[in-house]
């Protein structure tokens, strides 16, 4: 009889109700990244202890990544795919402060965002098992990072500096990305972090379907 594919595996998985397993990971991308210490110890209906009834991820996966890497649109379709939630950490931010990202930047300044996104990364990593769209600038803060390690798998979205210009232009709805110039500097800034920072690289360059199932796979491998 001939192995079953990584797709039966899943489906298996996903049909008998147990976890993904948690252990070190190296990266698919060609560049190491940092071991995940996961510490999260959510559990899973679908093993007994108390999560969700589809079998899926037993963590919470974190997309990050510059603005127009894609996290808001490969973040349903991965979620899809794992029949778990989507969460939007930007709308969870507009919610708890009644007003827009960019009215927070403009009214009370970067300072108070990055508050205001810590607080909710802290309340959404609290939560079930879910796929959850993180802002650009979420590792930068050192508090963010612990968060994010300590309550999910961190998936890196990486897209080259060229695809990133024909997606994002410059304008009043990004406030950290309102001249020429600002796309640029930010991805020199923070490409090498997110790279160090993130358990899996995934290149999201191409259609949302197509990174979501990446990532699905990236993830199935790591938990094989
Ligand atoms: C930011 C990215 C934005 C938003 C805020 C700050 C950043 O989210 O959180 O404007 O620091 O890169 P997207 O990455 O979804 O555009």
């Amino acid at each position: 009889m001939s192995a079953p594919s990584p797709r039966a595996g899943w489906w298996a998985r996903r049909r008998s109700r147990s976890c993904w397993r948690r252990r070190s990971s190296r990266s698919s991308a060609a560049t190491p990244s940092p071991r995940r210490v996961a510490t999260s110890t959510r559990s899973c209906q679908g093993c007994g202890d108390g999560h969700g009834d589809r079998g899926g991820p037993h963590v919470i996966v974190y997309l990050v990544g510059m603005p127009g890497s894609g996290k808001s649109t490969v973040g349903p379709e991965l979620a899809r795919r794992l029949g778990v939630p989507f969460v939007e950490l930007d709308e969870q931010i507009e919610r708890a402060a009644g007003v827009s990202v960019r009215e927070i930047f403009e009214r009370d300044g970067e300072a108070r965002f990055r508050e205001l996104e810590a607080a909710a990364l802290v309340d959404a990593g609290s939560n079930d098992p879910s796929v959850i769209s993180c802002g650009g600038g979420v590792v930068l803060e050192p508090a963010n990072r612990v968060t994010l390690r300590a309550t999910g798998e961190i998936v890196f979205l990486s897209v080259p500096l060229e695809v990133l210009r024909a997606r994002v232009r410059p304008g009043a709805d990004r406030p950290l990305i309102r001249s020429e110039g600002d796309l640029e500097k930010l991805f020199l800034d923070r490409e090498p972090l997110y790279r160090e920072f993130a358990a899996h690289v995934v290149d999201a360059s191409g259609s949302a379907q197509d990174v979501a199932a990446a990532i699905e796979k990236e993830l199935l491998r790591w938990s094989a």
